[in-house]
């Protein structure tokens, strides 16, 4: 028998206080209100604009349409955009299409910004069918009616409100309540919800029993020191989040116990006298230890795993800048990595001579850092030699550029690679 899902979207897909809260604000200030409170912001979501304007913040009816005017203004332009999808959303439709299940989204909201939003965040793929309210059809039980499947198939509603929970029953199907939502517990329960869930995973575990959860995926971001690495991993943590990812960081030399020790060996200025084929071997046995024991298990899981360098480092760094031969450093990295490789590597290219200028701005150099300007030059050959070797596993970005636009141009093509591999 064909199995149907149909998902509420605003407190259940997506987490949307964010931007609602910014026009409602807006829509106060131009209004010539004072800011709304936390306290009714809180009820804003659910009941239709208008009775907000009026019952919350105590406009007139007059005063409510205009105030909606400017709040539609702001959210059709920006406002549909500040919105999150809920970390494990991704994964549970990805285990139910893989299920063989169909999906479709029955919202409350207008049927523009519903099918922006689905597109925007990379949902849409994963639906069959859209059900969206009008002034002449605002009920959900209607709503479902208009896309239920004519043969017989079993057909769940998903939502974080009691709207859903009801609409769900009066239209005769299965009801499952989105206790991450904006809805309590308790409202689902007493609206009659069938089952609840507290994550999307476990909506994931009820609606298909024993499923697997799907991969995740694992990225790293190499340049040379300076490159301004840090700040762009989190730049695109924050972007990989809100599209509902869920992101773990970590980082070579290091990510495990055994890595940090490893780490200190490698960068500490005690040890000067460190030949250069121990020196790579030590990077290859933190690495070893790394993608057993952190890297493959958050891939695993779901997650994104987000690695501050990996393996080209080490062809770079050791193989260009201590001249071993980037042959040579691959093969002694074999038995480490055992082809664990990243999908998508961001190389924020820089020239050595700014990357010394910017290291020698900063704070004490480490063992690797001190190294000469022709060491460095050698490096960043390195990377230039691996980049045009596998062009496609690149992104390369300018990290001379403004901040906004390295992560900008890193996050589009990030997403694209992340969302065309789900
Ligand atoms: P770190 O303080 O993490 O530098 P950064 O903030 O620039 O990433 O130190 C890591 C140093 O180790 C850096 O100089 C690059 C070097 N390195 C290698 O030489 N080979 C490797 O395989 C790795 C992972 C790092």
């Amino acid at each position: 028998m064909d199995r149907w899902v149909f998902f509420d979207l605003d407190g259940t897909l997506t987490q949307s206080e964010e931007g609602i809260w910014k026009c409602a604000r807006y829509a106060a200030e131009r209004m010539g209100f004072p800011p709304p409170t936390e306290e009714m912001l809180k009820k804003w979501i659910g009941p239709p604009l208008l009775w907000s304007f009026q019952h919350l913040m105590g406009m007139t009816e007059e005063e409510a349409r205009r105030a909606q005017e400017y709040y539609r203004e702001r959210y059709t332009a920006a406002g549909k955009y500040e919105n999150r999808v809920y970390p494990g959303v991704r994964s549970l439709l990805r285990t139910l299409r893989a299920q063989g299940v169909h999906m479709g989204v029955v919202t409350g909201k207008p049927e523009g910004p519903s099918r922006d939003i689905l597109q925007h965040f990379g949902l849409w793929k994963f639906m069959e069918c859209l059900a969206c309210a009008t002034d002449a059809r605002p009920e959900k039980e209607d709503l479902i009616r208009s896309v239920l499947p004519e043969t017989g198939a079993e057909v769940w509603m998903v939502g974080d409100r009691r709207f859903d929970m009801e609409g769900g029953i009066a239209a005769g199907v299965h009801t499952l309540g989105a206790a991450w939502g904006y809805g309590s517990e308790e409202e689902l329960r007493s609206s009659g919800a069938e089952e609840i869930a507290r994550t999307p995973w476990e909506a994931a575990e009820k609606l298909c029993p024993g499923a697997e959860r799907p991969a995740g995926a694992f990225l790293s971001m190499e340049g040379l020191d300076g490159s301004g690495k840090s700040t762009q991993m989190e730049r695109l943590t924050e972007t990989l989040e809100r599209y509902g990812f869920e992101v773990e960081h970590t980082r070579e030399p290091g990510g495990t116990p055994i890595g940090e020790k490893i780490r200190e060996i490698l960068l500490s200025r005690e040890n000067m006298e460190m030949t250069d084929m121990t020196e790579a071997l030590l990077y290859a046995a933190g690495r070893a230890q790394h993608v057993r024991e952190r890297i493959r298990p958050a891939v695993a899981t779901g997650k994104v795993l987000l690695c501050d360098r990996f393996l080209d480092s080490s062809v770079a760094y050791q193989g260009g800048g201590r001249q071993l031969g980037v042959d040579r450093v691959l093969e002694i990295n074999a038995p480490a990595v055992e082809g664990t490789l990243p999908l998508l590597t961001v190389y924020l290219d820089l020239d050595h001579r700014t990357s010394l200028r910017r290291r020698s701005a900063a704070s004490e150099l480490d063992r690797m850092e001190i190294q000469k300007e022709e060491f460095h030059a050698r490096v960043e050959e390195g990377y230039h030699e691996l980049i045009a070797r596998n062009p496609e596993r690149y992104v390369v970005v300018d990290a001379r550029s403004d901040r906004d636009e390295i992560a900008k141009a890193i996050a589009e093509a990030v997403l694209e690679k992340l969302m065309a591999a789900e």
